[in-house]
């Protein structure tokens, strides 16, 4: 028998201010975005945003559905939005912020397992890694410097 020990590193920054300019920008547009979600049933907001190599950004939020798995998440609805439009434009990196509607989400909202596979798929793809920066309505905010960071022992092409 043998223990298998997986480190990772993430980075802490206190609140939006401490971010470098342009990704402290990148995270007010998912902030911003986060309004146009529809989440009748959760009153959970969350807004993603996308920087691509062109400069172009592209932003999801979640839409929800009365059937229940029928809605998607903020982070599949800009990472397939941007593949579905943008295929060959390489995403540089996501912001992410998520609030309850009904009280103040002040802590980091991480992507959830099926959008850390999702999002995973685009960084195999390019074969570069995407760093994501993820918050709640305000407060911390914390970096991943790739997908791979938060999934480890992936699925992924080798398997099929
Ligand atoms: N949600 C996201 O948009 N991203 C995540 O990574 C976690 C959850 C949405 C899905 C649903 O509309 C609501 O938040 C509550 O789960």
């Amino acid at each position: 028998m043998e223990e298998i020990t997986i480190q990772t590193t993430f980075v802490l920054f206190q609140n939006i201010e401490k971010l470098p300019a342009d990704i402290q920008n990148l995270m007010q547009k998912a902030i911003e975005t986060r309004s146009n979600a529809y989440a009748p049933y959760s009153n959970f907001k969350v807004g993603a945003a996308i920087l691509l190599k062109s400069g172009r950004v592209v932003l999801g939020s979640n839409q929800e559905n009365a059937a229940f798995p029928s809605g998607l998440c903020a982070e599949r609805t800009a990472v397939f939005s941007a593949g579905a439009n943008f295929p060959n434009d390489e995403v540089v990196c996501i912001c992410i912020s998520g609030s309850s509607t009904k009280k103040d989400t002040l802590e980091p909202v991480p992507p959830c397992g099926a959008c850390r596979q999702s999002l995973l798929e685009y960084e195999n793809k390019q074969k570069a890694l995407i760093p994501i920066y993820f918050m709640g309505k305000s407060g911390k905010v914390i970096k991943s410097p790739s997908v791979r960071n938060l999934l480890p022992f992936i699925f992924k092409e080798d398997s099929l």
